[in-house]
């Protein structure tokens, strides 16, 4: 931030004081970042999910709506083993579940899961445990006009918002996933950062955090170095995108794209599952979707290939391409697949390392702010080249009313702003 100019922070002050006078409530600090947005793209995204008791596989993909061998394959987890949509997940197992996300009232999320009550649910049980921290209580309510919470009907179908991001599938000018991450007692900025591979600065600014403090529920948009597919817009599964080690299933089933290690190249090939499935061989050849062939010549390595293309109207796209390598390629490396999980490893899938001590900072740093961001987080101050984000309180109605809109309010404002200066 070693540009700023005066104008501009006399403008910051200005806004904040909007923000800390529009926010009536400001008790609540749970923080999550926003990213504001105007168009009716979407794209994939990870929600990071505790399990809040032992689940089948079918029973948490039922829970997000999801297709449950694609949270298999992004976990990835052998999708081979017998009756693997029955297999039995333990309580506290951490998966990462694979969403779509859109973009809705001007920021990102997602709004395709339901959630059909049960006796004895209750608005924060629904939140905090079967969601396990994704959304607030009063982000249920409020996507749901409820005005009573304390009645809720039985079977009642309720829309639960879950927080995403796509910063344009990209983290540092790299393809990148974002997993919305809620954060635990136990976590540090450092340790998260070193579980996903990432930096202290990268999660700052992709966060547009101030400093490095966290706290219990705040929610972070993690970015996962990902394979990016390049179908073409018309396909269905145009902009699908696999995080680095682990898998996806697309085309209905039949094609299984996967991601690392190595070279973060995305590689498709046909899927073992049994379905049946349109023919996958390129046009003019006798390749299937994922053969290649190379021949070593004197200019180099002569590679010919069949490439998933994308579903398009319900058929798998080939494409036969040949080009010309320094070096033939070696046989393509996948990323180690795991048994379905039957017990949680004692923290392993929580905080895998102790993480370097990086407390110095965090205990000078007031442990809830008034306002839920600082100038650091105002979304047109984000290092260039960085994704643009901007944080917001999560857990109160008033809150979140009033941010949302301000988050916009204020990314367009100092758009403008770098316009006139
Ligand atoms: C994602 O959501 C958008 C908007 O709701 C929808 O148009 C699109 O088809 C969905 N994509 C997938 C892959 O489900
Ligand atoms: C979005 O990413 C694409 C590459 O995936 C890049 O060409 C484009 O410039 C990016 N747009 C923005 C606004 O960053
Ligand atoms: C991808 O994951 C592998 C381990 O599965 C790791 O060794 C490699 O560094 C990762 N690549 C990136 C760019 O993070
Ligand atoms: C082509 O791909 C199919 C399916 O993945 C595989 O069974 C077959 O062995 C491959 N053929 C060659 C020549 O690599
Ligand atoms: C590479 O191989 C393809 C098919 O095997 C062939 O048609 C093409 O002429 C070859 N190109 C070179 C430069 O050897
Ligand atoms: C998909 O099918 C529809 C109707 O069958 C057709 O109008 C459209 O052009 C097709 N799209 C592509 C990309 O082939």
């Amino acid at each position: 931030m070693a540009n700023q100019n005066p104008i501009l922070l006399s403008f910051s002050l200005l806004l904040l004081m909007m923000m800390m006078t529009s926010n009536v409530v400001v008790l609540v600090s749970s923080k999550s970042t926003i990213e504001p947005c105007s168009n009716s793209d979407s794209c994939n995204a990870l929600l990071g999910y505790t399990l809040y008791t032992e689940l089948k596989v079918s029973e948490v993909a039922s829970l997000f709506q999801v297709d449950p061998i694609a949270v298999l394959t992004a976990n990835a987890i052998d999708i081979s083993y017998p009756d693997v949509e029955n297999h039995i997940l333990p309580a506290r197992l951490f998966l990462k579940i694979p969403i779509n996300c859109s973009c809705v009232d001007g920021i990102r999320k997602s709004v395709s899961t339901r959630y059909k009550t049960r006796p004895s649910d209750t608005l924060s049980s629904i939140a905090d445990s079967v969601y396990a921290g994704l959304v607030s209580s009063d982000q249920i309510r409020e996507a749901n006009s409820i005005s009573d919470p304390s009645v809720l009907d039985i079977g009642q179908t309720l829309t639960v918002p879950l927080p995403c991001t796509c910063f344009n599938g990209t983290d540092n000018s790299l393809p990148a996933i974002y997993l919305s991450y809620v954060v635990r007692p136990v976590d540090s900025l450092a340790a998260i950062a070193a579980r996903y591979w990432t930096t202290i600065t990268d999660l700052m600014n992709v966060n547009a955090m101030g400093s490095t403090s966290i706290k219990d529920g705040d929610i972070l948009a993690v970015p996962l170095p990902a394979c990016a597919s390049n179908f073409p817009r018309y396909a269905s599964d145009f902009s699908l995108i696999v995080p680095n080690g682990s898998y996806a299933i697309t085309a209905s089933h039949c094609v299984q794209c996967s991601c690392g290690p190595g070279n973060l190249k995305l590689y498709c090939m046909p899927a073992s599952l049994a379905v049946s499935c349109s023919s996958m061989q390129c046009k003019n050849s006798n390749l299937m979707v994922g053969n290649y062939t190379a021949q070593q010549s004197s200019a180099g390595c002569n590679v010919t290939s069949c490439n998933y293309g994308g579903f398009v109207n319900g058929s798998i796209v080939t494409t036969l391409s040949t080009s010309l390598q320094p070096r033939c390629p070696g046989a393509q490396q996948f990323p180690p697949l795991i048994a379905p999980p039957t017990s949680v490893i004692r923290d392993s899938m929580f905080a895998p390392s102790p993480a370097p001590q990086s407390d110095g900072l965090r205990t000078l740093a007031p442990r809830s702010s008034l306002v839920p961001s600082t100038t650091g987080s105002l979304p047109g101050l984000a290092p260039v080249g960085g994704p643009l984000g901007s944080a917001s309180d999560a857990c109160s109605l008033v809150n979140s009313l009033a941010t949302f809109p301000i988050a916009s309010l204020l990314f367009f404002f100092f758009k403008f702003v770098f316009a006139i200066l």
